[in-house]
């Protein structure tokens, strides 16, 4: 049944509101700041010292952290939410599908989903790591859920993306954010690309934004037959500290289908 999803013809607001989604591998972001605070205390002795010119350099060094701190704080609480709801606008879901987050976490993307669902339902799996994610609970997301009006449409598995316990052809449209770079081992990512697809039912999309290794989806999708495959770089709004570590959209089709 194809029933118009609550935010098709609009832009669903893009941040769930009520829920906390944490930071995303938050000891970064701490050494960033960490290292901007040092910075800052050796350049007030430094300059107290009346040693200048080293105390401008240092005063350089921190402003430069501080940005990189500033960057990385935007993308995980605002940037991530604005380029996940262009990403589902391009979607163009009808609101009936059956969707399925890899690596879900807090549930930044898979409630943005929910939200655009009527009838569909979405599933989350994940391991709930809290070093990817600061406060990563599966009773975290469950609250987000509740608070953001969807549970009724969430059902969420505890496991990992390389094995799911779903069946073949499963779902209508398959996202991950920033989860499939976690897995360290080449065959590890390519075996959760391999998952992603077999849950894919014919004609349904594929839609992966992740900071690294996001060529090597876009050939193993291709490889696998996908079509429509795109990659595409998400702009400021996804630099985690500053533009040598940007995030990148993945895209695609499995073909079949009712067209
Ligand atoms: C940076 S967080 C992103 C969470 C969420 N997708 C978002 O964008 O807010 C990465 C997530 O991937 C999960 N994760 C990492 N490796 C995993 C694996 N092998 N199987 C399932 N989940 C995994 C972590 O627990 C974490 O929730």
């Amino acid at each position: 049944m194809n029933v118009p999803a609550s935010g098709s013809g609009g832009h669903e607001a893009e941040r769930p509101e009520g829920g906390e989604f944490g930071v995303d591998a938050p000891k970064v972001l701490v050494v960033m700041a960490a290292v901007a605070l040092l910075l800052v205390i050796i350049c007030c002795v430094l300059m107290i010292t009346n040693k200048f010119g080293a105390g401008m350099v240092t005063m350089i060094f921190a402003a430069f952290f501080v940005l990189c701190a500033f960057s990385y704080l935007y993308t995980t609480l605002h940037g991530k939410f604005v380029w996940w709801a262009d990403l589902l606008d391009d979607a163009r879901l009808k609101g009936d599908e059956y969707a399925v987050d890899l690596g879900c976490g807090r549930g930044a993307v898979l409630i943005s989903l929910a939200k655009r669902l009527t009838t569909g339902r979405v599933s989350g799996i994940d391991l709930w790591r809290s070093r990817d994610q600061s406060g990563n609970d599966i009773e975290a997301i469950k609250h987000n859920a509740r608070v953001c009006g969807v549970e009724d449409r969430v059902e969420l598995n505890t496991g990992n993306i390389t094995t799911l316990p779903y069946y073949d052809g499963q779902f209508d449209l398959v996202v991950s954010s920033l989860a499939i770079h976690n897995l360290k081992a080449r065959e590890d990512r390519r075996q959760a690309i391999t998952e992603a697809i077999r849950v894919l039912e014919p004609g349904g999309k594929i839609i992966i934004a992740d900071i690294s290794h996001t060529d090597e989806y876009a050939d193993w999708l291709t490889e696998a037959g996908m079509e429509s495959v795109t990659l595409q770089d998400l702009g400021v709004r996804g630099w985690w500290g500053g533009p040598w570590m940007p995030t990148s959209a993945v895209t695609a089709s499995r073909p079949g289908g009712r067209g």
